[in-house]
């Protein structure tokens, strides 16, 4: 049997993917740029074991036998094989026997799935990442990550990444690539707000078909304002600009739910708990003249702040007096540690309004982080020496 284990990170866009030319491949209408967060906080784990005696290819997600002939799931096992006869170096034997053998695979998330959390992406990242590892393939994979789902091109790589939309029908071009790596702007904090644990309403696939057919708002930013915003987003994260960037994350973000709301029936990801934190950042940010803080939302109410060390370190001081938690014995501050920091009343009274227990759940703290990586602590490994999952 040979086996391997990865890890992958989630990734956070700043300019939106939403809406897709070609179902199938995966294919944007849109270029879109993300960054990559730290696997220390949030990552899935995989491993994958190929063997001469399984009947099948298996698949097991958190905990739970899945399907395996999920058609997403089935163009990345195909791709990954394809490219794997391809660049098999001639004579390696053992490549090409397992390549003929089934395979077992074994998948965890370290955080809630479906919070609105990205976790497909950090999902399909980490399985065309471990095959790779598995089959011996190096080079381009975002091209079959994205055949997982769109986000995922991004998270195989590590710190600032844009996926290119491409032109050709086939998608060969429609690849991630890294704009800058991880360690290039130490001081940049991410936080994510868990505004609700719960499983989203509408998923991101079926609710970018819905916005691709009736959304006249959504063709116009995809040829229009994303082509424009891709530059200026690139430009300000190589200057490290954090005026220009966090205005253009929470414009981007902005844009992107407006769309939602252009969709005809409309969508709403955003909520109350959502929307006092667009209000509260807009204080902070009115309060120092600058802006310190910048927002995003994704397909749910989460919120992910952007900002610098260490203003980090006041705003969430901030978040927990407006939004206190309801003890129920579970940390309410999870990842990087931050300092506690006493506020003035000539902020405190610029900022808040009432307060709302309970209306964040608790709050990550990380920064950008790297790419996928192989594992080499076997202590890790999802599958037993049997090729099943460990109890
Ligand atoms: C709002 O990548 O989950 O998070 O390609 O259909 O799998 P599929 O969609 P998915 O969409 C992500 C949408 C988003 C914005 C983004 O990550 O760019």
């Amino acid at each position: 049997m040979k086996k391997v284990t990865c890890t992958a990170p989630v990734n956070i866009a700043v300019i939106k993917y939403w809406g897709k030319r070609n179902e199938e491949l995966i294919l944007p209408i849109n270029s879109s740029l993300s960054v990559t967060l730290h696997q220390d906080q949030l990552k899935t784990t995989t491993t994958v074991a190929a063997n001469r005696d399984f009947p099948e290819d298996r698949i097991w997600l958190n905990g739970k036998e899945d399907n395996i002939n999920h058609p997403r799931l089935q163009s990345c096992l195909r791709e990954i094989r394809r490219l794997a006869r391809k660049r098999r170096s001639s004579g390696d034997d053992n490549i090409s026997k397992i390549l003929n053998y089934k395979v077992h695979i074994c998948s965890v998330n370290n955080f809630p799935t479906a919070a609105g959390l990205a976790s497909s992406a950090a999902g399909y990242a980490c399985l065309v990442y471990s095959l790779a590892r598995l089959y011996g393939v190096e080079g381009e994979l975002s091209e079959i990550a994205r055949q997982g789902s769109g986000s995922a091109c991004r998270s195989m790589y590590g710190g600032f990444v844009q996926w290119i939309m491409g032109e050709r029908e086939d998608g060969k071009d429609s690849l991630a690539q890294q704009v800058e790596p991880e360690n290039h702007w130490p001081e940049l904090r991410i936080l994510i707000l868990v505004a609700s644990a719960e499983k989203k309403h509408v998923g991101s696939t079926a609710g970018m078909q819905t916005s691709v057919k009736t959304s006249p708002l959504l063709k116009h930013r995809a040829e229009s304002v994303v082509p424009g915003r891709m530059e200026e987003m690139i430009e300000a994260i190589k200057k490290k600009d954090f005026e220009a960037f966090g205005q253009l994350t929470m414009k981007d973000s902005n844009q992107f739910h407006a769309t939602c709301l252009d969709t005809y029936p409309p969508i709403f990801y955003l909520n109350q708990v959502s929307q006092r934190i667009i209000g509260l950042v807009h204080r902070y940010n009115a309060y120092y003249g600058t802006t310190k803080i910048a927002y995003s939302f994704d397909a749910g109410p989460n919120a992910v702040i952007f900002t610098l060390d260490p203003t980090v370190n006041e705003f969430v001081e901030i978040v927990k007096r407006s939004f206190p938690p309801e003890s129920n014995g579970d940390p309410y501050l999870k990842g990087l540690a931050v300092s506690p920091v006493s506020l003035s009343q000539d902020l405190l009274s610029a900022v808040e309004t009432d307060v709302f227990p309970g209306g964040v759940s608790y709050v990550i703290v990380t920064q950008p982080g790297p790419g996928p990586m192989e594992s080499q602590d076997i202590s890790v490994d999802l599958l037993g020496t049997d090729g099943f999952p460990n109890a």
